[in-house]
């Protein structure tokens, strides 16, 4: 596995596997790794890419002021493992000075689908997101790329670039991996614990309350959130930022009634920010099944 710490190095690895006449597929991470990231790497084989390389890169832009970016958890040497164990065949790790030299001046704002949700709470968070994207898209050029389920409004801003900048990369969705009692596997878990570990269950114990009443008819939207945002609120440890139903397709506002939707969460347990979501009604490639 090779390790790769400039863009200049990284446009030369994309270009001799393009010579080659292979097929890149691109997993971007910022490191911590758990499963969730692992599966991505994965979705990216089972999807036809020839050669797989990740990135690693805790990017300062994408963080406010005042969030978690000096304390976000890192271990370079066991994500280095996990990705050569799952056959990554290059790690792209630029540090910041590489990615935003003195001087650095130019972002990418994708505008509509950025607004609310996680838009609202975190501004410049998407800016962040998309710049740093585009980088990492620009250096490794890659056919194909994954990015998870997960971080679902995340996902719909790189689509909106990817097609809005012509950047001809497939982009592939993957399902949320959580653990064993429902918890969305996230980095940010390892600020957990004790009792908040488990208060953090109500995020998805609230989506799967929604499911459960999606699966028995119920179709009004404001029910089925009400139904997520009720676990939230009834958790004494959580403090919640919001709980949305939105389009499964374009991530817009939606009420009333419903043949799909997307219950979006996000809320604070103790000192970690989590997210979740589920969609319902529809089978999204890649997307949390209902
Ligand atoms: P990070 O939070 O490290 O996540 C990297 C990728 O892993 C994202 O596509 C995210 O959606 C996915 N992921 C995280 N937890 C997951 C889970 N439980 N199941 C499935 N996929 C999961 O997202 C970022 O980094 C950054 O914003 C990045 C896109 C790298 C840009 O800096």
């Amino acid at each position: 596995m090779e390790r790769i710490r400039t863009p200049s190095a990284m446009r030369a690895w994309a270009d001799a596997r393009r010579a080659e006449g292979a097929r890149i597929g691109l997993v971007p991470t910022m490191g911590y790794l758990h499963e969730g990231h692992m599966s991505l790497v994965s979705v990216a084989k089972a999807a036809g890419s020839e050669v797989v390389a990740a990135t690693i890169f805790v990017n300062p832009m994408q963080f406010a002021p005042g969030e978690d970016f000096e304390k976000y958890p890192r271990d370079e040497e066991r994500d280095l493992a996990m990705l050569e164990a799952a056959g990554v065949d290059a790690v792209y790790l630029p540090g910041v000075g590489e990615m935003y030299p003195e001087g650095h001046q130019t972002f990418v704002d994708v505008t509509g689908v950025s607004q609310g949700l996680c838009g609202a709470e975190r501004p410049g968070h998407f800016r962040g997101v998309a710049t740093v994207v585009a980088k990492l898209f620009l250096a490794a050029k890659p056919h194909a790329a994954v990015f998870g389920e997960k971080d679902c409004q995340q996902l719909a801003v790189i689509r909106a670039m990817t097609r809005d900048l012509d950047f001809g990369i497939e982009i592939i969705g993957a399902p949320i991996v959580r653990e064993g009692d429902g918890l969305a596997m996230s980095s940010r878990n390892a600020y957990l614990s004790g009792e908040d570990r488990i208060a953090a269950r109500c995020l998805s114990r609230g989506l799967f309350r929604a499911k459960a009443l999606f699966d028995a008819g119920e179709r009004d939207a404001g029910t089925l959130v009400g139904a997520a945002r009720k676990e939230i609120e009834t958790e004494p440890r959580a403090k919640m930022e919001y709980a949305e139903g939105r389009d499964p397709d374009t991530l817009a506002p939606i009420a009333g009634r419903v043949e799909a939707v997307t219950i979006l969460l996000a809320a604070k347990v103790g000192p970690a920010r989590l997210i979740d979501n589920i969609t319902l009604g529809k089978t999204i490639p890649g997307r949390d099944a209902s």
